[in-house]
């Protein structure tokens, strides 16, 4: 057989047309609708996830899947063009059939179910990654939603390795499968890993070589093109989901399709597009820019100068004043 790593192609150079695909990770009070279009304005993802819309024990008026996933006003797309996937978390597979129909009608490109959430709240109503301890429950869960949402639109599963362990990885993939999705994202890590690095990459890979029809996702610690070689060869995916890297280094997928990086400068105006996107409130908009540029701070050290003083502002207007003097700065 032929190692996995001598199958991977060297994705530093890989051009626009490579069948690999990026995706942008779904990240609830993260990658709301400003910045996916941000994002997938700075450079080409296949697709993005949208946060997840948790659903209980009912239908979901459409204001809710409008208000969370705007995209869908607009045939599904962010203003570049790329598809926004639906993302569901909940427990009942029904309800979750209801609701994915629900979105497919208006107009979701795809549904995402997920199966990773750590949050106490959530697995405390059997959501999230707590159900990755039952693969019978999310078999039920994928084919309802398989069964519900028309053929034509795809149906997917973000997992994590496992709740504490990764023991249960195997049986859940095959469930997945099984159940008709047409793709698996993988978070490396289980949930009692949280966040904490590293990505156990490495743990994907049999999955990868037992279920060889289904297409799986590598996701989880990849902040650099050097990561995601290692990642590619270590899991045998040849498709990557970028989460926080994507955000502290919007330029991280440009670099992985072989395009050139961002400068401060050129970021900074992208900053102020940021600030101009109408579809938030004020103090919604201001709140999401400082959180972005703080985490920009660990991307680039030009951030950190902007954002000691950055953070101090109030208005929307202060903001905008300060990235104009910044541009002034660095003589754009
Ligand atoms: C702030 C935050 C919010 C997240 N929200 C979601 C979510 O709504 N749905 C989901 O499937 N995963 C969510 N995740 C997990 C990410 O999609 C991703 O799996 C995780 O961050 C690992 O990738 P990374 O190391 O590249 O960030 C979230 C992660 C973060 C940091």
């Amino acid at each position: 057989m032929i190692a996995p790593a001598l199958l991977m192609p060297d994705i530093s150079v890989l051009p626009m047309e490579s069948p690999q695909r990026i995706i942008l990770a779904p990240m609830e009070g993260l990658t709301d609708p400003p910045m996916r279009r941000l994002l997938t304005d700075i450079g080409r993802y296949d697709w993005c996830v949208s946060e997840f819309i948790r659903v209980t024990d009912q239908l979901l008026p459409p204001h809710v899947i409008y208000g969370a996933v705007p995209e869908l006003y607009h045939g599904g797309c962010t203003a570049s063009q790329t598809p926004v996937h639906v993302q569901f978390l909940g427990h009942d597979a029904h309800v979750l059939a209801d609701n994915a129909a629900q979105a497919a009608q208006l107009g979701a490109p795809a549904i995402d179910l997920n199966f990773g959430c750590p949050a106490k709240t959530v697995n405390r109503h059997r959501g999230g990654a707590v159900l990755l301890d039952e693969p019978e429950h999310i078999y039920n869960i994928v084919y309802a939603v398989r069964q519900s949402v028309p053929a034509h639109i795809p149906v997917s599963a973000k997992i994590r390795l496992g709740y504490l362990t990764d023991a249960p990885l195997l049986d859940n993939a095959h469930a997945v499968c099984q159940a008709g999705a047409q793709w698996l994202t993988i978070h490396a890590r289980t949930k009692a890993d949280a966040y904490r690095p590293p990505a156990y990459w490495d743990k994907i890979l049999p999955v990868v070589q037992q279920l060889p029809n289904l297409t799986v996702i590598a996701n989880g610690e990849i902040w650099t093109p050097q990561d995601a070689q290692t990642c590619m060869t270590a899991s045998g995916c040849q498709d990557i989901m970028l989460g926080r890297g994507a955000v502290t280094r919007p330029d991280l997928v440009r670099r992985l399709r072989g395009q050139s990086a961002l400068s401060w400068a050129a970021l900074l105006r992208y900053q102020l597009a940021f600030l101009q996107i109408e579809s938030k409130t004020d103090a919604g908009l201001i709140g999401r820019y400082k959180q972005w540029l703080g985490m920009l701070t660990a991307g680039y050290p030009e951030a950190q100068t902007l954002w000691q003083t950055a953070k101090k502002a109030q208005r929307l207007d202060e903001l905008q004043q300060l990235l104009g003097a910044q541009l002034a700065f660095v003589g754009i």
